[in-house]
This record gives C-alpha cells, sequence and structure tokens, in this order.
C-alpha cells in the first residue's frame, strides 16, 4: 500500500516535472499493458485488496493518478488519459478469458470526467500477449465512438489513420473529437497541411 501512494507521488511529481519543461499538455498513460493498465485488467490484476477485484476496487489506482496530476497540473492546462479500450478477449468468440471491454471504458469514462479528465484518448490492446486484435484501418475508432457516446469529455481516435478523408470523416460523422496521429507523422511530418505540390 504504500509502494502504491509512493507511485500515486511518482506520477505528480512527472507531472510537476513536465510543467517546468514547459509542456502544455499532461497525458496520464492507462493503456498498452502498462502499470495503469495493469491495474485496470481483470487480466492482470489478481490483487485481493482494495485496489483489485470489482471494477471500482480496479479502477482505484487510476483514479488516484488522476487527480494527483489534476491537483498539480493547472485548471487552464488540459489532461489527457490514454486507455486501452479492449484486451481483444471478449471481442474473440474463440477466447473465453476475462478482459477489460469497452463497456468497462464506458463506465471508467464517467469517472475519468468525474475526476478532471479533459480528453480521452482510445487506444486498445498491449495487455495480453496473444490476444487476437484484427488491425485494418480505423480498428479502434468504434471504440472512441462507444466511448464518446457516453460523456460529454471529447475523445481522440488512434491507430491506422492514415489518410486525410479518413480522419476527416471520424470527426465529421462524429466519431471522435480529435484524430491521434503516430506512424504517419513519423513518414510526413507536413501531413496535416495536406498533399504537397
Ligand atoms: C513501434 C511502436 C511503438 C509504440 N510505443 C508506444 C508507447 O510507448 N506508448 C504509446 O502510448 N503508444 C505507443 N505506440 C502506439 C502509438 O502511440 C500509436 O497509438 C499507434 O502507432 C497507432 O497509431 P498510428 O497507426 O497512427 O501509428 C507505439 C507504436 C509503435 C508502432
Amino acid at each position: 500500500m504504500d509502494e502504491i501512494q509512493q507511485l500515486v507521488r511518482d506520477f505528480a511529481d512527472s507531472a510537476r516535472r513536465a510543467l517546468a519543461a514547459g509542456f502544455e499538455v499532461a497525458e496520464v498513460h492507462g493503456a498498452h499493458g502498462y502499470l495503469i493498465n495493469s491495474f485496470l485488467s481483470p487480466a492482470s490484476n489478481h490483487r485481493t485488496d482494495a485496489y483489485g477485484g470489482s471494477f471500482e476496487d480496479r479502477i482505484r489506482f487510476a483514479l488516484e493518478v488522476v487527480d494527483a496530476v489534476r491537483a498539480v497540473w493547472p485548471d487552464h492546462l488540459p489532461v489527457f488519459f490514454r486507455t486501452s479500450a479492449t484486451d481483444w478477449l471478449t471481442e474473440n468468440p474463440e477466447d473465453d478469458r476475462e478482459g477489460w471491454t469497452g463497456e468497462d471504458t464506458v463506465r471508467l469514462a464517467k469517472e475519468l470526467q468525474a475526476h478532471g479528465v479533459d480528453l480521452l484518448d482510445v487506444s486498445t490492446g498491449g495487455m495480453v500477449r496473444d490476444a487476437k486484435i484484427p488491425t485494418k484501418p480505423g480498428y479502434q475508432v468504434p471504440f472512441a465512438a462507444q466511448a464518446r457516446n457516453a460523456v460529454s469529455i471529447p475523445t481522440g481516435a488512434v491507430g491506422l489513420i492514415n489518410d486525410p478523408r479518413q480522419a476527416e470523416e471520424i470527426v465529421a460523422t462524429g466519431q471522435a473529437d480529435a484524430v491521434l496521429l503516430g506512424r504517419e507523422l513519423l513518414r510526413d511530418p507536413y501531413w496535416p497541411q495536406g498533399p504537397r505540390r
């Protein structure tokens, strides 16, 4: 328990350092099998104390980190939360392992909104090594849309979004409020400015 409280303070300290370094957005990383994600998911969290077991207990650490970061991060600057919206177990009829689901993400999103998170960055996977992930363009967007319909904070869609029309359609059709890009911006940092003449 002492170690958990120290970890919560460590997250707050890192936010303090990011602020001092001039960053204007703090993103709490609750995805991809990292520490916070490992508390959230029933696939990894087998604790029997106040930080494991029920949904409320598994999300406790995430909310404590968010509270600690929000407390040191200025009100006028945003805090994002990156989530793995699914462990990709329940989507696979051949996999009967218990995992984190899109419905869990909706429940978490409501709590995150109440705890002062400004944007939910919706990724997936990374917790269960051998989960089958049906990767294709925009494959994570439905999870952003599912969360967006349930909360009033903005959501961001991410993952194999590499065509400007695809990005525009995601936002224009209300599936997400923002599109977050990874590899495409490494390939072409001027991508948002449109095709080069
Ligand atoms: C080699 C590689 C390493 C990554 N490492 C991280 C990471 O450490 N943290 C993270 O949040 N996302 C990580 N990602 C995921 C990206 O942030 C992004 O969500 C992902 O690449 C999907 O977006 P894209 O298709 O636009 O690249 C990684 C992706 C790749 C391909």
